[in-house]
């Protein structure tokens, strides 16, 4: 008996590393999610309304990670949750936006060009698309972008294949950005209540931020939503903080976390007002989030 027990809880530990952690844990999009709801206009909030499906009950965190739920179902949208490069610290779409068949657009960065562009045939002509996985797509590929090792090198699959230890259990350099750190920090900083987490972050946003939200959402391609600054941003954070003093078997700990927690929160609000000001020009026309 005991020893049965003691091999579930060993299958269960295995389940919860498992290999393929290759989208920001539920709780990250959650909270860019909520964090956008606060900033839609009211014609973007009636549109999202309407298009999300019944399911959601009207709450658009509810279905944020509604594209990882599907990623097997519908295995030709796996290579749309993340970017990879060759190695080098910067983003260029023409090298590095392709799957590993070397179809061109299949990366992140092409998939919310992909559903801007669907979206915004809303009221209008939709082509055939189903709209409202368009926008559960796109709310959750601008998570994605945000999250600095999902554009990260190809040749460690953006941090997948780095064993560490975060503290004493075992895991990899992805998974600690997707999933451990915010748990880590949910624990020791918020009760394990994702509403203060988000709180927290919502407070900064509108306090010692509030200065760089224009800069945040202003986009120089003139395009609705800047999918190549995002990942240019998240592929020099990585190499900067996430892959930065980590190799192969390291242990993460103390150090590691007070030093990454702050940048990761910051890009969890820059994803929530990203997505937020992306939806107001998509279905009102004009910009964006005020303050
Ligand atoms: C664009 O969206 C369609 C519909 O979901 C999908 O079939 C196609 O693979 C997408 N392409 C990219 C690059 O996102
Ligand atoms: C709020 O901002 C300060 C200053 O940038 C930072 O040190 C702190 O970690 C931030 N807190 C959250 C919850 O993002
Ligand atoms: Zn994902």
């Amino acid at each position: 008996m005991a020893y049965l027990l003691f091999f579930q809880i060993f299958l269960f530990s295995l389940i919860k590393i498992a290999p393929f952690s290759d989208a920001w844990g539920k709780e990250g999009h959650f909270m860019v999610c909520k964090i956008a709801e606060n900033y839609l206009s009211e014609k973007a909030s009636r549109a999202v309304s309407d298009l999300l499906p019944s399911e959601a009950g009207g709450d658009l965190a509810s279905v944020c990670s509604w594209a990882d739920e599907v990623r097997f179902r519908y295995r030709w949208s796996s290579p749309l949750h993340f970017v990879n490069t060759p190695g080098v610290c910067n983003f260029k779409y023409s090298r590095d936006c392709h799957n590993s068949k070397g179809e061109t657009d299949v990366c992140v960065v092409g998939a919310i060009n992909n559903y801007t562009a669907q979206l915004q045939s809303y009221g209008g002509d939709s082509s055939g698309n189903d709209l409202s996985e368009s926008l559960m797509f796109l709310a959750h590929f601008v998570g994605d972008v945000h999250q600095p090792l999902h554009a990260g090198f190809a040749a460690d699959e953006g941090g997948n294949t780095i064993t560490i230890h975060w503290y004493r259990r075992k895991s990899n350099l992805h998974h600690v950005w997707d999933v451990n750190i915010i748990e880590t920090a949910m624990k020791d900083f918020y009760s394990d209540d994702l509403n203060s987490m988000i709180e927290a972050i919502q407070m900064n946003i509108t306090d010692s931020w509030s200065d760089e939200i224009d800069q945040w959402q202003t986009c120089r391609s003139q395009s609705v939503a800047c999918a190549d600054k995002y990942a240019s941003e998240s592929i020099k954070q990585a190499c900067d903080y996430a892959y930065k003093d980590v190799e192969q078997d390291s242990t993460l700990g103390d150090d590691y976390f007070y030093s990454r927690l702050p940048v990761l929160e910051k890009r969890i609000a820059q994803a929530g007002v990203r997505l937020a000001a992306i939806l107001n020009v998509i279905f009102c026309g004009d910009s964006a989030v005020s303050k």
